[in-house]
């Protein structure tokens, strides 16, 4: 057998947090090697810190040369849905037609296991091609489509979460289950991939909506029997949204109440959106832990509505942020803080581009209660890493000449960054860009 070291060390710019930064002066918050190194072994971090001291560890590693570029833990989406990968930009509707006129109809396709495996491998793709190495999906109502989902994952050894839609009302037949099935479909795909490899499952009633409350009841049955599952659904999305969810569940206090009533909000309890809160709302999920998703692309693309950030954290609360493709716009979790960073100056709050680039990788690690695996360069933790370039294309190239501090140049990524900004993407020690154009030539 060919005998390989399989040590590899990169050389870069390297910028890993510790802690949410309030800004540049917050120098407790990360760490910033100018010529950095990260030593990977084993599908994990070895050694992250100056070039020459790492390299003086390792004499034997494969050295890769990333310099001038900046290496960072690989992105985490922690809203996406695997099935609209075809229904990304359709035009002209909020949530409730927008779902009606184009989801549903798509996602019926992924009851065909070879439609759901051509698209896991194009999904899977786009993901890493936009520097996001770890996600957490909606898959249609289709065990296929979970199987395709988790299988291309394993192929990949990425950390991805997921699980099959429950829905049980108001969607087209062949979109819907019943809460037998629906209870029995999760538990056989929990016992199938949760927990295999970097697999996670996640519990996932899609809205209240969809859900009949003997449906909400059984996903809370399997909340109770499955407490490590995460569970991940929508909320207070659209004013249409809210006033039909609240006539369907006339005696909840509100909509979280709904979900309160059913058992499913815990601290691995994820929900996409979350703009138009009442504020017993918010104490719910203050109290509960249960976690507030930002989807700043989908939220404008849809006219949904402006995630007010600043109050929520003034309760304690920190959200995830998400491209929730496909009502999100893009894949990339870069435009994802460009849009983000715009919702919120809307509103007068401000996104220090360093509380930019935590957000997308430990702070939606530690909401999803995975800090120690992924998120971060910190020894010990699995070898997801990005790869950026910050004068990727010739407007941030022009615009770069004139930054002076690592801030701004985070910034030109934040605003004008995207899947042309990524260079390399290591999952778990093996450099993967590099794959999907071997395959696209093939
Ligand atoms: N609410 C229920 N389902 C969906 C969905 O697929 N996308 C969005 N944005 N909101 C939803
Ligand atoms: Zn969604």
């Amino acid at each position: 057998m060919l005998q390989t070291n399989d040590k590899t060390l990169l050389r870069g710019r390297v910028l890993t947090f510790h802690a949410a930064p309030r800004d540049e002066g917050d120098s407790a918050a990360y760490s910033y090697f100018a010529d950095g190194a990260v030593l990977m072994a084993g599908g994990l971090i070895e050694a992250v810190g100056d070039y020459a001291e790492i390299a003086a560890q390792a004499p034997g590693a494969t050295l890769v040369d990333h310099r001038p570029c900046l290496l960072m833990p690989g992105f985490i989406d922690t809203h996406i849905h695997f099935p609209q990968v075809q229904v990304i930009a359709s035009w002209g509707a909020q949530l409730l037609d927008w779902l009606n006129n184009y989801t549903f109809p798509a996602e019926t396709g992924f009851a065909d296991p070879e439609h759901s495996a051509t698209m896991a491998a194009r999904f899977y793709d786009l993901l890493i091609g936009h520097g996001t190495t770890s996600a957490v999906a909606f898959c249609s109502v289709h065990p296929a489509s979970v199987e395709a989902y988790f299988f291309e994952a394993a192929r990949r050894d990425m950390a991805m979460i997921g699980g099959k839609v429950m829905m049980d009302r108001n969607a087209p037949e062949g979109l819907t289950d019943t809460p037998q099935q629906g209870y029995d479909e999760s538990r056989a795909l929990i016992a199938r991939w949760h927990g295999r490899g970097r697999a996670h499952y996640a519990i996932t009633p899609r809205f209240a909506i969809t859900s009949t409350p003997e449906q909400l009841e059984m996903a809370g049955a399997l909340v109770a029997e499955h407490p490590d599952c995460h569970v991940q659904t929508h909320l207070s999305e659209n004013r249409d949204e809210i006033a039909f969810t609240r006539s369907l569940y006339p005696e909840a206090p509100d909509y979280l109440g709904v979900y309160e009533r059913y058992g499913l909000l815990h601290d691995k309890t994820l929900l996409g959106h979350s703009i138009h809160l009442e504020p017993r709302e918010i104490e719910v999920l203050a109290t509960t832990g249960a976690k507030p998703v930002f989807c700043p692309t989908s939220n404008l693309f849809l006219g949904s509505g402006l995630f007010d950030d600043a109050r929520l954290r003034a309760q304690g609360i920190h959200a995830g942020i998400a491209t929730d493709v496909g009502a999100g716009t893009s894949y990339s979790m870069l435009q994802t803080l460009n849009e983000g960073y715009k919702v919120l100056q809307l509103q007068g709050q401000k996104l220090h581009p360093l509380a930019a680039f935590h957000w997308i990788t430990r702070g939606n690690a530690v909401a999803l209660g995975m800090a120690d695996r992924i998120g971060t360069l910190d020894v010990g933790t699995d070898a997801d890493v990005v790869v950026l370039n910050p004068a990727a294309t010739s407007a941030m190239a022009l615009r770069a000449e004139a930054a002076e501090t690592l801030s701004e140049e985070l910034f030109i990524l934040q605003m004008l960054g995207d899947d042309r900004a990524v260079e390399e993407v290591y999952v778990a020690g093996r450099a993967q860009k590099a794959l999907i154009g071997a395959r696209v030539m093939a």
